[in-house]
């Protein structure tokens, strides 16, 4: 059957429905963190994970750059491997290269974004001995279909680095590695980067960069939105804000409206009012301290195999083996 261009696919559905649902609520507005990864976003936090502010990227990288052969001796062998969130699959580089060293390698990065699986691929088709199988699915449907291609004898490692597991709302990151647990075995690895508390400024600065990326960055959450939702936001009338909250010990990224105003989504059929000055909540980093890192794999059914802590950037790499 031909698909008419005004049918919308089941993402775009999903998409329109959480807009409607985060703009149209009573009290906070908030737009879900995982539609910030458009092509054009995604590119963006490429860019962000450069800046001199933000070195969350480099610490995770140069942890498992120093530490890969050190991570992979935890790992019982054989291990299929697959990761929550690729990215551009750079920092993964240093495992799988130490992995293949013993045997071949398995590779399933689980990603939402065709962009990022797609430069993931061309990031890492060059290593001897590793085949790559990308899956395009949310993380816990990708790795239930990844766990069970899993044979006798065959070991699951799982990675979930960059801090991504900051970005759930409180609570929902015990809940998700609870769920990642249900899907592993005893005995399996979860490898999990995670930035730690640090001084005020350098946590401001780090999501309010001077050049602006990290504006642009979640600026573009309401342009993706006019793209593919045909909105009408005037995106200069809004302006990015990043604050810490004190209680949940997050970096909180906002989108300020400077003015009252009325914003369609056209594809959702509904209207948005802004007064001056209401904020959308677009998007929460949580900091964790090393402690809180243990106590929640103990609740999550884990144990902490190792811990590796940057010495410039404080974030650590912390494997995980599921009991
Ligand atoms: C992907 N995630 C861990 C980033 C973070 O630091 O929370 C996303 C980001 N948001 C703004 N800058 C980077």
């Amino acid at each position: 059957m031909a698909t008419s261009a005004k049918v919308l696919s089941d993402s775009a559905t999903q998409f329109v429905s959480d807009v409607r649902a985060g703009l149209c609520r009573e009290g906070q507005k908030e737009l879900p963190s995982k539609y910030l990864y458009d092509p054009l976003g995604f590119a963006l936090f490429e860019a962000i994970s450069l800046l001199p502010e933000y070195g969350l990227t480099r610490a995770d990288e140069r942890l498992l750059r120093r530490h890969a052969r050190e991570i992979v001796r935890h790992v019982p062998g054989p291990a299929l491997v697959s990761e929550l969130g690729s990215g551009s699959g750079r920092k993964t580089r240093w495992i799988l290269s130490e992995l293949c060293e013993r045997e071949p390698v398995s590779y399933y990065p689980i990603e939402i974004s065709r962009a990022a699986l797609a430069s993931c691929q061309s990031e890492l088709g060059d290593i001897e001995s590793v085949s790559i199988v990308g899956v395009e699915r949310e993380y816990l449907d990708g790795l239930r279909e990844v766990a069970a291609l899993r044979t006798d004898g065959v070991s699951l490692l799982v990675l979930f680095l960059g801090s991504t597991i900051g970005n759930f709302d409180s609570g929902a990151d015990a809940r998700f590695l609870s769920e990642v647990r249900g899907v592993l075995a005893p005995g399996d690895s979860l490898l999990v980067g995670t930035d730690l508390l640090k001084p005020l400024e350098r946590m401001l600065e780090a999501y309010d960069d001077c050049l602006g990326v990290t504006a642009a960055f979640n600026l573009n959450l309401l342009g993706r939105i006019n793209r593919e939702l045909e909105g009408d936001f005037d995106l200069r009338q809004f302006e990015h804000v990043a604050r810490f909250n004190q209680t949940t010990c997050s970096i909180e990224m906002h989108l300020r409206s400077k003015s009252r105003q009325v914003v369609n989504v056209r594809r959702g059929g509904f209207a948005v009012t802004f007064a001056a000055g209401e904020t959308i909540w677009t998007e929460s980093s949580h900091k964790y301290t090393r402690q809180e890192i243990a106590k929640l794999a103990v609740s999550c059914g884990f144990r902490t195999e190792a811990q590796w802590v940057d010495d410039e950037w404080p974030f650590a790499e912390s494997l995980l083996v599921a009991v």
